[in-house]
């Protein structure tokens, strides 16, 4: 019997990996979140004085991509690259900024999605796995497939909370990220079978029930 895969797609800031976290907790799965990975290796090209628009850089970084660790526990994930601990430094908003440099490159895209099968396929008894195109592209076939959503205004006013700072600021940062990473990926519409949850009224403890319960009725 192979592992229980639950896939949860959304834009920035609409929460997927807190709730994806309580998600797997609340199930005992693991835990998979595959932004860190783009996250890494954009850390990985800026130590290096790199830019992450310059596709060769990026090529570069990713032949250290065998050297990427991501611990898969629902307790939380630890992300190591090149020998670094990048856990914390991965969530910085310069790394924000310069990440859908990778997340455009295709070759970086279709190793790291090697990568994210391989643990998938070997995550008894289940994962939750969160990104951008895990309900399309990593795992299309998964047991439960989720879109996450909130609107764009709630979306800023939560990760405010989180980041602080300027919330203008904030804002316009998170609608740049999902406008590029828009032309990659359509994480704004769901795919056929994909289930909408939108958290735009929901408490975060009403979003994972909510998705806790399209689990249990569906395996
Ligand atoms: O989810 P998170 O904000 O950490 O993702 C960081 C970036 O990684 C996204 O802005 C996107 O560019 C990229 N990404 C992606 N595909 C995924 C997950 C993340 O392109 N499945």
């Amino acid at each position: 019997r192979r592992a229980t895969v639950v896939a949860i797609d959304g834009p920035a800031g609409s929460g997927k990996s807190s709730v994806a976290r309580a998600v797997a907790r609340e199930l005992g799965f693991r835990f998979l979140d595959t932004g860190a990975a783009y996250r890494a290796l954009a850390w990985l090209v800026l130590e290096r004085g790199g830019d992450t628009d310059d596709e060769p850089t990026v090529l570069a970084a990713l032949e250290r991509l065998g050297t990427l660790e991501l611990t898969v526990e629902p307790a939380g994930q630890r992300v190591a690259i090149d020998g670094h601990d990048v856990t914390e430094a991965i969530r910085s908003e310069r790394i924000s900024a310069a990440v859908s440099g990778v997340a455009r490159t295709l070759p970086a895209r279709s190793a790291v999605n090697e990568r994210f099968r391989a643990i998938i396929a070997d995550a008894e008894p289940g994962i939750v796995a969160e990104g951008r195109d895990i309900t399309t592209v990593v795992a299309p076939d998964a047991d439960v497939r989720v879109l996450l959503t909130a609107d764009e205004a709630v979306r800023i006013r939560r990760r405010f909370g989180d980041v602080g700072g300027d919330e203008f600021q904030v804002g316009a940062r998170l609608a740049a990220r999902d406008a590029s990473d828009s032309k990659v990926i359509d994480f704004l519409t769901a795919a056929d079978g994909v289930t909408v949850v939108d958290s735009t009224d929901l408490t975060f403890d009403e979003t994972v029930d909510a998705i806790v319960r399209l689990v249990r009725d569906r395996v």
